[in-house]
Order: C-alpha cells, then sequence, then structure tokens
C-alpha cells in the first residue's frame, strides 16, 4: 500500500495544532443512501460491561508487582510558603521507606514536580516511596517541614488588581464595535460569574511505573498514551519506543488527566532511583487540591441590537481564575463564533492565583461562557421582547462568523425545531404557576469542535476461529469508545460486536492513537478501523470466492456467514478462516485529513424545565431535552449514555458544585467528597436526547464527535429556565438553595 506523509490541521479544544500525518489510500466505500449500516447507527451495549461491573476490569491503581513500592507525597498545608526546613534524611532513616526525593529532584531532563516555594496548598515538596503505605506516611512525618508562609491571591479580583497574570490578556476586535454599539437601537449589560468546579474523576491520578534495564512501563491513568509516552522519554532522556505506557482501564479524566502528570514522572523517578517498581495514588483531597479544576470566570457583557432583535455588536470581558497552570481557556468563544454578529470586542485576562493548576474540564471555557453569554441573549430576547428559540433564529449564521468559511454540516436549525417540539416549548408560560412551586422552561445553543482527524492507524486481525480483533492506539477513558470501534469492525465483517476484541491503552502494539480529549476519539478513529476491517473483509471475500467459484463482487459477510448476493451460498465464515492454521488475515487502516477550507463543528440545542420551591429556595431539573448534531452515530445507547452524563455534570455545576476557598488563608475547605457536592443519581432528570445530524457528508463515516457537546448548553438553559420561572435573574452559579431566597428578596 502507498503512503504519504500529509501535514493536516486540527482544532484541539480551540487551539489549532499542526500535525504530520502518514496517509495511506484508502478504497473503502462510504455507506450508500439508504443502504443498511448495521451494527453502526443500532444500540450496543458495551464491549466491556462484563469487566467493568464485575470488578475484573484492571484499572492504573489495581496494578501490583512483585517488589511494590508504595509512594506518598508531602505537600503544602500553605497557600504561598518557602520550605526553610525538611528533614530528609529522617525520612530515609524510617524503617521500609526505600527512596526519597526533596524540592528540585526529579527526571535529569524535565524540570521538578517538587518545589521549596509551594504557591498552593497542595503543592507537591516531597515525595516518599517506600514498603508499604504506612511507612511511607511515617517517612512523609519525618520530614517535618517548617515554612514561611507568604501572602496570597485567592480570588480574581485581587489577582487582577495585582495585574498578576499567568499569560497575557488578549484583546480580539471584529469590524467597529464602538461605533456599533453606539450606533444600535438596543443594549444589553449583562455580568455572570461562576466558580471553580473540580473535576472528581471516579478513578484519581495514578500512575505504576516499572523501570527496568530494557525499558520503563509506566502503568498510566492517562487520556492520552502517546503525549505520556513522549513526556516520559523527554523527561528521562529515553528514545519513545523504550517507554511503554499502558492505560487498559480508566475511570474518567474529563479533561485533567492528558499526559502523564506529575505522578508519573515522579513514580518513574522514584522506580529508576530504587530499582523497585513504584506507585503513587492522588487521595482524593490531593484530587481536588492538585490535579485541576474548571475555572472560575467573572464574564461581562454590553450588547448591542436592532430592535428586532438582531445582533449589531458584542463587547464581551473574560476574567479567568487559573490558579498557578493551565491555558486561557475560550470562555468568550460563544460570542465569537455561535451567531452571526458583525463587531465585537473580546477581552480575555487569565489571572494568576495562589490556587492549584487549573486544567481542561469537559468543554473548557465554552461551556462556562455559554451559562454566560446565552443567558445574556435571553435578557436581550426579554427586552426586545422576542420568544427566545425565535432570537436564536434569527441570529443564526450559515458560515463560521470569524473566517467566513462554510461548515461541513450544521444541524442547528433542525435542532431548534426538534427541541422545541419535543419540550412542549409553545406551552412553557403556562407552566409557571404563581403557588410555592414555580416552574420554567429555558433554552441554549450547544456549540463546539469534535472533528477529529489524522494521526489515528488501526489494525483489524482475523485467525481460523473467526473471532476478530481491532488494534488501536488510543485509550477509553470510560466513555465507550471500544464499543463504537467493535461496532465499526463488526459492519463490515459481518461478524457480532461481542464477538470482537478490541486492544487499546497500549502504546507498545501500534502507532499513534488519538487522544481521548476535545470530542476528537471516536470521530478520529472511526474511519480508520472501518479501513482496516474493510481490508480484511476484501482478503476473507477473495479467498472465498476462490474457494466458492463466486465472483468476489457477487459475494458478502453478514451474521458470521460468507453469502452470495443471490441467496444461493451461505457458508459460515470459518469454511474460510478454519484453513488459516496458525496464520492471520490482517489489515491497517489510517485516518486521511479533514477538507480543506471548511469548518467542521458539532452543534445542539438544550431545554431545560425546572421547578423552584420558593419556600426552601430549591431548585430540582425536571426535563432536559437534548438535541444534537454529531453526524453518524455510531452506538446510540453509547451516545445516549454520554448526554446523560454531560447534562448530570452540567447540573452539578448549575445547582451545586463550588470550590470554598477560605479567605483568610487561602487554603481549599471543601476539596473532599463528604463537603464537595457532586449530583447522583437521586439528582438525574428524565433526559429526551435526539440526534438530528446527518453523516457529515465531507467527512468519511461522516462521524462528529459526542464527549463535550452535551454538558455545554444545560447550565445555560438551566439558568434560562429559572429567570423564566422566577421572573428575577440569578447572577452567579450555582444556583444554591440561598442564593435564590436572597434573589427572591426572601
Ligand atoms: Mo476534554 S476537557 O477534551 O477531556
Amino acid at each position: 500500500m502507498t503512503a504519504k506523509l500529509v501535514k493536516t490541521e486540527a482544532v484541539v479544544e480551540g487551539r489549532t495544532e499542526v500535525r504530520w500525518t502518514l496517509v495511506e489510500e484508502d478504497d473503502t466505500p462510504e455507506f450508500e443512501d439508504g443502504a443498511p449500516t448495521r451494527p453502526v447507527g443500532e444500540p450496543t451495549p458495551r464491549i466491556s460491561a462484563r469487566a467493568r461491573t464485575t470488578g475484573s476490569a484492571r484499572y492504573t491503581v489495581d496494578v501490583a508487582l512483585p517488589g511494590l513500592l508504595e509512594a506518598v507525597v508531602l505537600r503544602s498545608p500553605h497557600a504561598n510558603a518557602r520550605v526553610t526546613s525538611l528533614d530528609l534524611d529522617a525520612a530515609r532513616a524510617v524503617p521500609g521507606v526505600r527512596c526519597v526525593l526533596g524540592p528540585g529532584e526529579g527526571p535529569e531532563h524535565a524540570g521538578s514536580p517538587l518545589t521549596d516555594a509551594p504557591a498552593f496548598a497542595g503543592a507537591a515538596i516531597a515525595v516518599v516511596a517506600a514498603d508499604t503505605p504506612d511507612a511511607a506516611e511515617a517517612g512523609v512525618a519525618a520530614l517535618a517541614p517548617e515554612y514561611e508562609v507568604l501572602g496570597f491571591v485567592s480570588t480574581i479580583d485581587d489577582g487582577f488588581e495585582k495585574q498578576d497574570f499567568l499569560e497575557e490578556p488578549t484583546e480580539h476586535v471584529r469590524g467597529d464595535p464602538d461605533a456599533a454599539l453606539s450606533a444600535a437601537e438596543v443594549t444589553v449589560e449583562a455580568s455572570y460569574a461562576v466558580p471553580a468546579q473540580l473535576h472528581n474523576s471516579l478513578e484519581p491520578h495514578a500512575a505504576v511505573a516499572d523501570w527496568r534495564e530494557d525499558g520503563l512501563t509506566v502503568w498510566s491513568s492517562t487520556q492520552a498514551i502517546f503525549d505520556a509516552r513522549s513526556t516520559i522519554a523527554d523527561a528521562f532522556g529515553l528514545e519513545p519506543d523504550q517507554v511503554r505506557i499502558i492505560c487498559e482501564f480508566m475511570g474518567g479524566g474529563f479533561g485533567s488527566k492528558f499526559g502523564v502528570g506529575p505522578q508519573g514522572l515522579l513514580a518513574a523517578e522514584l522506580s529508576r532511583r530504587a530499582r523497585r517498581p513504584v506507585r503513587l495514588v492522588n487521595s482524593r483531597r490531593e484530587e481536588n487540591l492538585a490535579a485541576g479544576f474548571r475555572t472560575p470566570a467573572k464574564m461581562d457583557y454590553t450588547i448591542g441590537a436592532s430592535r428586532d432583535g438582531r445582533l449589531e455588536a458584542v463587547e464581551a470581558t473574560a476574567m479567568i481564575g487559573m490558579g498557578t497552570g493551565g491555558w486561557p481557556f475560550p470562555v468568550l468563544e460563544p460570542v465569537k463564533s455561535v451567531y452571526a454578529c458583525p463587531n465585537l470586542r473580546l477581552m480575555t485576562a487569565p489571572v494568576r492565583m495562589n490556587l492549584g493548576p487549573s486544567a481542561a474540564f469537559r468543554a473548557p471555557g465554552v461551556m462556562e461562557g455559554t451559562f454566560g453569554f446565552e443567558q445574556a441573549l435571553d435578557e436581550l430576547a426579554e427586552k426586545v421582547g422576542i420568544d427566545p428559540i425565535e432570537i436564536r433564529r434569527l441570529n443564526h449564521t450559515e458560515n463560521d462568523p470569524e473566517s467566513g468559511k462554510p461548515y461541513t454540516s450544521k444541524g442547528l436549525l433542525k435542532a431548534y425545531e426538534r427541541a422545541a417540539e419535543l419540550a412542549g416549548w409553545e406551552g412553557r408560560d403556562g407552566l409557571r404557576g404563581d403557588g410555592r412551586v414555580r416552574r420554567g422552561m429555558g433554552v441554549a445553543s450547544q456549540y463546539w469542535w469534535g472533528a477529529g482527524g489524522p494521526p489515528a492507524y488501526a489494525e483489524v486481525r482475523i485467525g481460523k476461529s473467526a473471532r476478530p480483533t481491532v488494534t488501536v492506539g488510543l485509550q477509553d477513558l470510560g466513555t465507550g469508545t471500544m464499543t463504537a470501534c467493535a461496532v465499526i469492525a463488526s459492519e463490515r465483517l459481518g461478524i457480532p460486536a461481542g464477538e470482537i476484541t478490541v486492544h487499546a491503552g497500549d502504546t507498545s502494539r501500534i502507532g499513534h492513537g488519538p487522544a481521548s480529549g476535545g470530542s476528537m476519539t471516536l470521530a478520529s478513529i472511526a474511519p480508520a478501523v472501518r479501513m482496516a476491517a474493510h481490508s480484511v473483509r476484501t482478503d476473507i471475500l477473495g479467498l472465498a470466492a476462490d474457494m466458492f467459484e463466486i465472483a468476489a463482487s457477487d459475494l458478502t459477510l453478514e451474521d458470521g456467514e460468507i453469502r452470495s448476493v443471490d441467496g444461493t451460498l451461505r457458508e459460515p465464515v470459518t469454511e474460510v478462516t478454519g484453513k488459516l492454521g496458525n496464520a492471520w488475515i490482517s489489515g491497517s487502516g489510517s485516518r486521511g485529513p479533514n477538507p480543506d477550507g471548511m469548518n467542521v463543528n458539532t452543534f445542539g440545542c438544550q431545554i431545560a424545565q425546572i421547578a423552584v420551591d420558593t419556600g426552601t429556595g430549591a431548585v430540582t431539573v425536571e426535563r432536559v431535552v437534548a438535541v444534537h448534531d454529531i453526524g453518524r452515530v455510531v452506538n446510540p445507547m453509547g451516545a445516549r449514555s454520554q448526554v446523560m452524563g454531560g447534562v448530570l455534570q452540567a447540573i452539578g455545576f448549575a445547582l451545586m458544585e463550588e470550590r470554598v476557598v477560605d479567605p483568610t488563608t487561602g487554603t481549599v475547605v471543601n476539596a473532599g467528597l463528604e463537603d464537595y457536592k457532586v449530583p447522583t443519581i437521586a439528582d438525574v432528570p428524565e433526559v429526551v436526547c435526539e440526534f438530528v445530524g446527518d453523516p457529515d457528508p465531507h467527512l468519511r463515516m461522516g462521524v462528529k464527535g459526542l464527549g463535550e457537546p452535551p454538558i455545554i448548553p444545560t447550565a445555560a438553559a438551566i439558568g434560562n429556565a429559572l429567570a423564566h420561572a422566577l421572573g428575577v435573574r440569578l447572577r452567579e452559579a450555582p444556583y444554591t438553595p440561598r442564593r435564590v431566597l436572597e434573589a427572591l428578596g426572601a
């Protein structure tokens, strides 16, 4: 097969990456209109359901190796300090302690994850590896650190006041916003604030490292095994193929687990020095102090519009509370990209604070920014007296408003229409009531990327027993990517998805697969898997053609059988594969680039129905209608479960989740799950979920991403529903009973 190197661009959570990729010729036929696609598009249970529910699934924290050492990190209790005394020798003298690393120590070619100048409560100072967790804890206790405590910044306002930015603030201008704003017939000014939301992945950040003469193996709970590999290789001066990263099963990451993290770097360095395997697992409190958060933000919007509700200009400012790390998340992207608007000024200030490093969190920036702007837009609708869905339709854009480029597909208008039908939007005013319980209904639009792109490689093999394997260089962070890969191979091979084994989460098996992030994963890998499976199909049918003396073009694979299209031949596929002995048929596939000159985006609309108890201030989300355009849906069961998860996580954001920082010490007071409230099954509303997108005509297989879209509009729709119910708008999330009662003047 001829292959060539191609340079492509991919948009990952708003950042454009340029990548070189090896692209092979692909003769896989597209699905024909109306032809069966099964099981693609039919609900398929997770192939890992049994392993996950019976406990046999092996997560990073479960990896136990002979001679395994347990590592524990000493973390700063102070928001800002200098370590003035630290007794590393005392820790080394503790029985069972095998290795201690202090500030500045770590991999030779990377900055140390350990510091004697901790800039947030939870910053890592030292790490102890010992025979048992108790011995490691005793070693940490023996370090007896002393600190000089320094002043700190724990609010966005204080950080802004000090003009202390993680990166320079940016300004983006389109058209002439000043002139347009002063000429506008109607203006609306609106401010919104959101708190830090903590990821709380069920599986904490964790690594197990095993440094051997012949190479290093790291089990890592990571959303990106290949990024993890290059980070480790660079840090230790190794070649990438001397490093093997394994992530067999994973309990979520939500954006906080790109790469290998300090856990991986420290476990590897400890293993190198101690010549023993080392396990380093964050406690739940460490998770919420040091492993990332969705950035708190303050957003101000000034909207200028015509009397009939057309956007003329928007000036928007976002101050983002970055903590000590992260990247300026695209909080103002919804202003820039969702609607037609000729004039803009967008200012973003990423403020440094003495809090842990922020991390991407499921639609980072865009979810918070949607919460603000979609509510500001409703305020405009109210002012000009237009229905909220109508004002969204009115400002719909056919092309990307920034570049003018067309979209490969855009099902947003269809999503509005279908969501309104499913929610009973027409009757929403009749819901409200005037008793103690009031109801409301609110809408919001969803915009995100999710094109996927190269590089992504897959291999499919089939042997004697006709139980195929699919090998992909990705990791399944819990979303069901591996099941989707089985479904895609199943369609080409005519063998049920449940009989297909998917190998993933191991850099030693195959070349690069996508990271699990940016809603890129399935959209990247799907065409590669289908291409590999098609190649195997072609080989099987070629062998069958010789065997049965029927032209390969008259044969097909279905239900484990080789069939002739005229129905005269039906033989089990093992008639062919059974002759393979110990050989196998294999095929490889790769992901080609996306079309030039076009934007690939996902779109959607959600409508939330809520009830407020005006006596207690409690808000209940009763129903969420979620209608999204994600192109072709590979596995509707998996897709629905993604939507449920996104909606629930957004309900947490809108109603209950909030990191609380003690203003007198700068430390987080609710870092544990006992005092940081996340939604549970009791908070799950009725979720009505539909997909309106046709397969994207410009992408092979027509698949776009889904990881992030469902979380994006929910909180905004809840905010709009609350305003509809109460006739009062709340400016700050989460909408706790206290804030609701205050807004009601109770
Ligand atoms: Mo993400 S925030 O693409 O895991």
